[in-house]
């Protein structure tokens, strides 16, 4: 009994965790069904730790596992959203496990999934959650992580997960780099915060990869538009992406994307961007995201936008055949002037744009956190997301300020600082999608943002047509904009003389 927590599952995310534990100073008891990677996990201590003790303890079934644990237990698992999840939790059940031991699910799952599975085994263990973001390089040097459960697990558990996730400078809300093995960073803000109970962290995780789709898809328009419009070579679109991230883009993913453009594909010599497949792959928790905007009622367009972007580049076979029948504009070629000028047009647009998806992003969560009774800490949500996670960026520093300064604010897009930013770069905004919308490069999550914010500052939508025409085919009533709203009125539209009735 002398292991400080067990990982179950050493896949690249469970090994890189366990080894981050170890980092911090825990004894952590491992065990896969794979015994390669029990081995792989222990050679990988011995080689890093030195002449100290060994920090990982390799366990072969789940009975070794319990009985390694000082009591109560503490088991993380890095394994298969979905079924799997279920099946290891009734085998730790049946090797015995204790009310106050603390099972934490660490993969993707359905946050509803979540909700369900502490109810159903609250008498038999914790359940707990914690999300993780930042791939495998996150989960050894320090993810993002959005826990959830009961509060008595979090007493627990807290202490270890905030030791081994991001920190953060919180003066620049810039990450605090180690990539040493072995010398974890200890100062700084910890990119751990308790999300609340039920599964809020992982509807969190799951929001945040929603924006994570809209901020990838609108880096990719940003590239096509220079790409095909302004007839940029990758190597260039990677220089302009480099200086973007020296101002308000800066960010984990415009890095990555210039890196992308810079590869040369070793066989071919050509641009490995221009090799790879134009067909996104997706695993369902932008789909997730969308679904869930829809059903909550909370307007999500740009994210959802990113979801049938991948669904549509899927369509490969058909885009190729309708690319030799459907009509586009001519593409009219552009002076070098008017590029340099377009670079900067789109740089605003993608800020702007971008904008509006963690507007999205951020209203969803307020939405499902009113449906399901959570209270949601805005600022600590965007501090946690600074460093660590995929969608690490400087800008959250400014969405914690603005939560921090109003956390009741109904939507970013009205926090002083947001709505002067989108002041400032409009024209450049518009002026971008319409240079897309003319040369006829589909740019559909950033005029889905541009409509969003068109939207959302309208005071008078043609929605009251829309419910006349409702009223018109179904007798489904309106409301009037000199009644009190609970009134609702009919017009027997058949009758000539169109009385107006009062329904309720
Ligand atoms: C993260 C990522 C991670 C995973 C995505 C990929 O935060 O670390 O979001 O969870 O890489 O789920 O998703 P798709 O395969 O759907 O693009």
């Amino acid at each position: 009994n002398s292991c400080d927590i067990g990982v179950i599952g050493l896949g690249v995310m469970g090994k890189n965790l366990a080894m981050n534990l170890a980092d911090h100073g825990y004894r952590v008891a491992c065990f896969d069904l794979d015994s390669k990677r029990i081995d792989a996990i222990v050679a990988q201590d011995e080689k890093e730790r030195g002449d100290q003790p060994a920090r990982i303890v390799p366990v072969t079934d789940l009975t070794e596992l319990t009985s390694a644990l000082i009591s109560p237990a503490v088991i993380l698992l890095s394994i298969p959203a979905g079924a799997p999840v279920d099946a290891v939790c009734e085998q730790l059940i049946k090797v015995g496990i204790n009310p106050d031991d603390v099972v934490i699910d660490t993969g993707n799952s359905l946050w509803s999934d979540s909700v369900a599975r502490e109810k159903r085994f609250a008498d038999k263990f914790l359940f707990f959650t914690t999300a993780v973001s930042g791939g495998e390089v996150g989960a050894r040097f320090g993810p993002s992580l959005m826990p959830s459960g009961s509060e008595q697990a979090w007493q627990r558990v807290g202490p270890m997960l905030k030791a081994i996730a991001a920190k953060v400078d919180p003066q620049t809300g810039k990450p605090i780099e180690s990539s040493t093995p072995g010398q974890p960073v200890t100062e700084g803000e910890p990119c751990a915060a308790y999300i609340g109970p039920n599964g809020a962290g992982h509807y969190v995780k799951m929001v945040h990869n929603g924006i994570e789709y809209a901020d990838m898809q609108l880096i990719c328009e940003a590239y096509q538009v220079m790409r095909v419009a302004l007839n940029m070579t990758p190597v260039d679109i990677a220089k302009v992406f480099r200086r973007w991230n020296k101002g308000p883009l800066d960010s984990y993913l415009i890095e990555i994307s210039a890196e992308v453009l810079e590869q040369i594909d070793p066989q071919t010599n050509q641009p490995l961007v221009d090799v790879i497949l134009d067909k996104a792959g997706q695993k369902g928790t932008g789909l997730w995201t969308a679904v869930s905007a829809l059903q909550t009622g909370s307007p999500a367009q740009t994210i959802a936008q990113a979801v049938f972007a991948r669904s549509l580049s899927s369509l490969k076979t058909e885009r190729v055949a309708a690319a030799e029948i459907l009509a586009g504009p001519d593409i009219a070629p552009v002076s070098e002037a008017q590029r340099e000028a377009t670079i900067t047009q789109l740089e605003h647009a993608l800020y702007c744009s971008k904008i509006c998806a963690y507007a999205q992003g951020f209203q969803l969560m307020k939405s499902a956190a009113q449906e399901q009774g959570w209270t949601l800490h805005f600022a600590e949500i965007a501090k946690i997301w600074r460093a660590g996670c995929i969608i690490r960026a400087v800008f959250l520093q400014s969405i914690a300020k603005a939560y921090e300064s109003d956390s009741a604010l109904p939507n970013l897009l009205v926090d002083p600082f947001f709505a002067e930013q989108i002041a400032t770069y409009q024209a450049d905004w518009r002026a971008a999608v319409s240079l897309s919308a003319q040369q006829g490069v589909a740019c559909p999550a950033m005029m889905s943002a541009l409509s969003y914010y068109d939207s959302y500052r309208t005071a008078v939508l043609p929605a009251n047509l829309l419910q006349g025409q409702r009223d018109f085919f179904g007798a489904h009533t309106f409301s009037r904009t000199d009644q009190p709203i609970e009134e609702k009125y009919h017009i027997e539209w058949s009758d000539p003389s169109r009385p107006l009735q009062l329904i309720q």
